[in-house]
């Protein structure tokens, strides 16, 4: 929001600019978008239909689609947050965001990097074998390199990558568990690994540890769509 913020500012997007928010969820990212930023026209696109209803009846002009086959629109700049990080095509996915940017058209992107939630893989290897579907896990993620990569080529300009962290931090493992970043970004992943059973064990675990710390490594990539 802020990199948005800065180009505003400096005129790289202009007052009025058309911008599409890739992967809205429920629609925060395109409302904070409009909130922040009164003077941009925003758009969302969101894969999930009973997402795009929840974003609807915020009030945010979502669009029902894949981003690896919409063709909707030809946009000034376009925002995904924590989208790329769950589209294995990763190639497909650059070209696709492309597709949808304007020659001179800007692109924000967040992904979370590998080395999200360690704590919590440490914690799982300490009630079952798991480490090497876990190393898998985290191997699959971003590191800046391969964020870089993904975007490197003719059909973007002025690639900078951002890095930053923050702490989720849950005073129990209930806590944890039902919080909304876990229970809808993470806890299927883990489940299909340690199974119903374990999840509940290794809910019990962090509970009688008094919680746990998750630390989330992320990664800001800003790029022009190039002529
Ligand atoms: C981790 S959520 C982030 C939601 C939102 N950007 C936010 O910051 O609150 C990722 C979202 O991307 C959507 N998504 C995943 N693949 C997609 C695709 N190929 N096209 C459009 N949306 C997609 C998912 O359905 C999900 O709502």
């Amino acid at each position: 929001m802020e990199a948005v913020g800065r180009d505003l500012q400096s005129g790289g997007l202009a007052s009025g600019a058309l911008i599409l928010d890739v992967g809205t969820g429920a629609g925060y990212p395109a409302l904070d978008l409009q909130a922040r930023y009164p003077s941009l026209r925003v758009e969302a696109l969101e894969a999930w239909e009973p997402a795009v209803a929840r974003a609807r009846d915020r009030g945010v002009a979502a669009f029902h689609g894949d981003l690896l086959t919409w063709s909707g629109g030809l946009y000034d700049a376009v925002v995904a947050n924590v989208c790329l990080n769950v589209i294995d095509d990763r190639a497909a996915a650059a070209r696709a965001l492309a597709r949808l940017l304007r020659p001179g058209g800007r692109l924000y992107a967040t992904v979370t990097l590998r080395g999200t939630l360690r704590a919590l893989d440490r914690a799982v290897e300490r009630i079952c074998s798991a480490r090497n579907v876990l190393e898998r896990m985290q191997a699959h993620r971003f590191t800046v390199v391969t964020l870089r990569a993904a975007f490197a080529g003719g059909a973007f300009a002025d690639v900078a990558v951002d890095v930053g962290r923050f702490t989720l931090n849950y005073e129990s493992g209930e806590a944890m568990a039902t919080s909304a970043p876990i229970r809808m970004g993470y806890a299927h992943r883990y489940r299909e690994i340690v199974g119903d059973s374990g999840w509940r064990r290794l809910i019990e675990v962090l509970d009688r540890e008094r919680g746990i710390a998750l630390d989330v490594p992320f990664a800001l990539l800003t790029a022009t769509r190039s002529p």
